[in-house]
């Protein structure tokens, strides 16, 4: 005889309720996500802030050396403006970001690179070929052809950048303009008289 099969029992699977979410919860998630959003838009710039200077170096350290240009740009015997890119731009500097100095050729191998900035206010000096003078047109500053303080408010002679000749290039150290507070560069070091203070 055939076994008769039993019947399987049907178990009733608990239906989930779905769950009421308050008014006050909700107010609440909202409530904190704004403040992690506030949070973090504060911490930007505080973060921005104290890694920036650290940062900052490191660029130094990569783009210290900037080019001139070639050599043959700047005949012996003669001062002439150059223009370089400041390494620490950002994309909204735009002209700011051009730094004119000023490049003096005495000999094959031997030049002098000038900061435009008077060591007075930050004037642009300007080169004049025929008394062989630096003139501040601010409060009437002047420097010698060499740098060297002349007369008025400078304290001290131009700033002087330190400068290298390779591959065919003039290349100088920059990257900041140059303060009283600013290190001497090693142009000055070696030669203290022309850039020391009145
Ligand atoms: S800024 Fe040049 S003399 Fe004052």
């Amino acid at each position: 005889m055939p076994e008769v099969m039993e019947k399987p029992e049907i178990i009733p699977v608990p239906q989930a309720t779905p769950k009421k979410v308050s008014r006050r919860q909700m107010l609440m998630t909202l409530g904190i996500a704004l403040n992690a959003v506030a949070s973090v838009l504060f911490a930007v710039p505080v973060v921005g802030y104290i890694f920036g200077p650290s940062k900052r170096k490191e660029i130094k350290k990569e783009l210290s050396w900037i080019t001139l240009g070639p050599l043959t740009k700047f005949p012996e015997g003669e001062t002439r403006l150059a223009t370089y890119r400041n390494p620490f731009v950002r994309p909204w500097d735009g002209d700011t970001g051009n730094i004119p100095c000023w490049v003096r050729r005495i000999s094959a191998d031997k030049l002098q690179v000038f900061a435009i900035n008077c060591t007075h206010l930050g004037c642009p000096v300007r080169w004049f070929p025929q008394s062989g003078l630096f003139m501040c047109p601010c409060h009437g500053g002047a420097y010698y052809a060499d740098g060297a303080r002349a007369s008025g408010p400078p304290p001290r002679g131009l700033f002087e950048y330190d400068y290298k000749v390779e591959g065919g290039e003039l290349w100088i150290k920059a990257g900041q303009v140059p303060t009283l507070a600013s290190p001497p560069s090693q142009a000055c070091v070696e030669q203290p008289k022309r850039c020391a203070c009145a």
